[in-house]
């Protein structure tokens, strides 16, 4: 609910659980004035007190009042250039050559339902779901408009903001920077959380207390990245699963970011979150406005366990769109690690005859069908089937696979191109490179330059061919390097600024005309792994490959890591075979089953040269995962133990909205020989109800929850172990 005090220019944004206020002051300033546990209302602005700060400057509305600075008031969106030397929210460069920007109130709207951001991903909601609120702010000396949108979801406790900045003047000027999210704290003794990694361990949790200036992390590669997540949250130093005050922010942007935490002079905090200013350098022409990606914020009142619910519940219900919402996803093989480049129709179909009798019903074909693509070094661009491999193309492939009972899927990676191609042959100018200096190769390809709708236009023609021969079910749109030599052909000097902006919106315009077009087909994102997991690409690909790391063992740690702020069901997981081909780890078929399951299930690896063993093992986690797919897919996740804990086991739960039934996983570490008798309590359930366990325990879920499920003793190294629990 969103409650405007018009005559104390108050809004009040309710939730269920939490309430977001701001205010415009005396001098129409926009203050922020609480975020934090739900209140019924009243004018939270007391909490803000004025004194003279020696060093801290005053707006020239203050006069003589110097208990008046914009440098320690919290504010809603911080300016820069006049006063507050705090992190700015935006910067514009003006005709003038002055970079400043000082921004007063000037009006509101609340609307009904959800706004939508044209061409940007942005949470979705009708008027049962969601509000609007929009606040404008203005410079009247750069003659800017700034629009600040607040998207409210009650039953989410999520709150989403948006900005648009629109040049209201005769000349065009320049904006550097511009968040989407400025939010300040009247206090700083807080953690800040930032899901940090590499190319196969991505997304695991850094804590620290912050301390004085600025900190925080982003990505100048383009995308999201493998290093840093557009993720991050604060919270109370001693907030834990399930205890303290924790704030996530999330943005919806797959390009470079940046999440910056400033804890200041006077002990405030300032989180600052939008996209990278590096190399961001967008003309307005008179009348012409930019919109920056939304951001979504959480916050929790009782731990990051709850936050982490909320944002999973938001991102299933308003974020995710058909076909997928409703749907059970497929199980699925994928041939990468079977085959990599090297397979032909008929070795695919000998996987599908293994595949096929034991329940999984997806069929990827992955990288290597196309063009000269016999290894990673050529064909990136070259769109058409390689008959040589498959012949006859998917016209006579697909319907091999559909007699084994078995629907078709397709990886591709339209945004990249080998110099070893067609397409580059044809066209050099299409991929980014700056000019008189040789391009900066990464997998030994270059990337498009998809900020033009030429290049757009060819690559999706394509592709597009390909997808419409056959009756393709599922698409995985890959993308193997980070950008760099970031420079358009096709743009003047003075606007290249904008061209990692631009290919950022160039690729949302392709998923967008991919899913309008073949609104039948489930498009899996991927980054090299997962080097663009985030809220922006989640908006048009229901799921995203996690890590090209599928060791159960360092998936526990980043399927823990994403799951701080993205559901089970947007995780690609997949048991592969062991040793594993990333670390050399052997683990058994039953824990990488159970790990693979905790996110959207699949396989990748030759299942024609599994013994019958392990065919009954696979045959009877693919009935597993179908009978308990909406608890472990659509569930209350709760994570029991922390993978970074180095404990004796990880475990985790799946807990059905109604409570009736929950699925608890445990998989064992390095085992010891006289190991302790170990009880696991677990969460989330009904205290009042009964429940069985595995068909052999009954016990009260208050008993379940306090005291514990007894833990068998492990039989060896990375063992697992799962207890269903039901209802009486
Ligand atoms: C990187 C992906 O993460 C892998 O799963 C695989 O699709 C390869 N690319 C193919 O080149």
């Amino acid at each position: 609910m969103i409650l405007c005090d018009e005559k104390n220019l108050l809004f009040t944004l309710q939730t269920k659980n939490t309430t977001y206020q701001l205010k415009a002051d005396r001098h129409g300033i926009l203050l922020h004035t609480y975020y934090g546990p739900k209140i019924a209302g009243g004018d939270l602005s007391y909490l803000i007190r004025g004194m003279d700060r020696g060093c801290s400057p005053n707006p020239p509305e203050a006069g003589l009042d110097r208990t008046y600075s914009l440098d320690t008031l919290p504010q809603e969106y911080s300016s820069c250039g006049v006063g507050d030397f705090r992190l700015p929210s935006i910067e514009l460069e003006l005709p003038s050559g002055s970079r400043s920007a000082s921004l007063r109130y000037r009006g509101f709207e609340r609307r009904p339902g959800k706004y939508a951001l044209e061409g940007l991903p942005a949470f979705r909601g009708g008027e049962e779901a969601a509000e609007t609120l929009v606040i404008t702010l203005e410079d009247t000396a750069a003659q800017v408009a700034v629009e600040l949108y607040y998207g409210v979801f009650e039953e989410e406790d999520l709150i989403t903001r948006a900005v648009r900045v629109i040049n209201q003047g005769g000349e065009p000027l320049r904006l550097t920077r511009c968040a989407s999210v400025c939010l300040d704290f009247l206090r700083s003794d807080l953690d800040l959380i930032t899901f940090d990694g590499c190319h196969m361990m991505e997304r695991c949790p850094d804590r620290a207390p912050l301390r004085s200036g600025v900190q925080g992390v982003g990505s100048v590669r383009g995308a999201a990245s493998h290093q840093h997540n557009p993720f991050v949250v604060l919270c109370g130093h001693s907030a834990s699963e399930d205890y303290g005050l924790c704030y996530g922010a999330m943005l919806l942007y797959s390009g470079s970011f940046e999440a910056l935490a400033e804890r200041s002079q006077y002990d405030n905090a300032r989180l600052v979150m939008g996209l990278n200013p590096y190399h961001f350098r967008w003309t307005l022409q008179s009348g012409e406005s930019f919109t920056a990606p939304e951001a979504a914020m959480v916050c929790s009142p009782c731990g990051l366990g709850q936050m982490s619910r909320q944002y999973h519940r938001a991102i299933r219900h308003h974020l995710i769109d058909a076909p997928c919402a409703g749907e059970r996803r497929p199980v699925l093989i994928n041939n990468w690690e079977a085959t990599y480049f090297n397979f032909d129709a008929d070795k695919l179909v000998d996987i599908a005859k293994t595949a096929a009798p034991l329940g999984i019903e997806l069929f990827v074909m992955d990288d290597g069908w196309f063009g000269q693509r016999n290894d990673d070094n050529r064909g990136l661009g070259d769109w058409w089937v390689n008959t040589a491999k498959l012949p006859g193309g998917l016209e006579a492939l697909v319907p091999r696979l559909k007699e084994l009972g078995m629907t078709f899927g397709i990886w591709i990676e339209p945004e990249m191109v080998n110099e070893d191609s067609d397409l580059y042959r044809a066209h050099p100018d299409w991929a980014l490179t700056i000019p008189r200096r040789s391009p900066t190769r990464c997998r030994n390809q270059l990337v498009l330059d998809f900020s033009r709708a030429d290049v757009r236009d060819y690559v999706y023609a394509q592709i597009s061919a390909v997808l419409s021969s056959a009756d393709v079910r599922y698409v995985k749109w890959d993308m193997n390097r980070s950008l760099t030599d970031v420079y358009s052909a096709a743009l003047p000097p003075e606007r290249q600024g904008e061209v990692y902006h631009r290919y950022v919106l160039g690729v949302y315009d392709m998923l967008r005309r991919l899913r309008a077009d073949y609104p039948h087909i489930l498009v899996e994102g991927c980054a090299g792994g997962g080097g663009r997991f985030e809220g922006g690409m989640l908006y048009y690909t229901p799921q995203i490959w996690c890590s090209d790391n599928t060791d159960a063992i360092d998936r526990l740690k980043i399927q823990y890591g994403t799951s701080f702020c993205y559901p089970v069901s947007t995780m690609g997981a997949h048991v592969s075979v062991v040793p594993n081909e990333e670390n050399g780890r052997v683990t058994p078929m039953e824990t990488r089953g159970v790990v693979a399951m905790a996110g959207t299930f699949g396989y990748e690896m030759d299942l024609s040269k599994c013994t019958e063993e392990e065919k009954a093992i696979i045959r009877r986690q693919t009935a597993f995962f179908k009978e308990h797919y909406e608890l472990i897919q659509r569930g209350d996740y709760y994570r029991l133990t922390s993978p970074f804990d180095h404990g004796p086991y990880t475990a985790w739960e799946h807990v059905s909205p109604d409570q009736s039934e929950a699925l608890v996983s445990v998989v064992s570490g390095s085992v010891w020989a006289a190991q302790s008798f170990l009880t696991l309590p677990v969460k989330g359930l009904d205290p009042r109800r009964t429940y069985r366990v595995n068909d052999d325990l009954t016990l009260p879920g208050d008993v379940l929850m306090a005291a514990g499920i007894p833990l068998p003793q492990f039989p060896g190294d990375y063992t697992a172990c799962q207890f269903y629990l039901k209802a009486e």
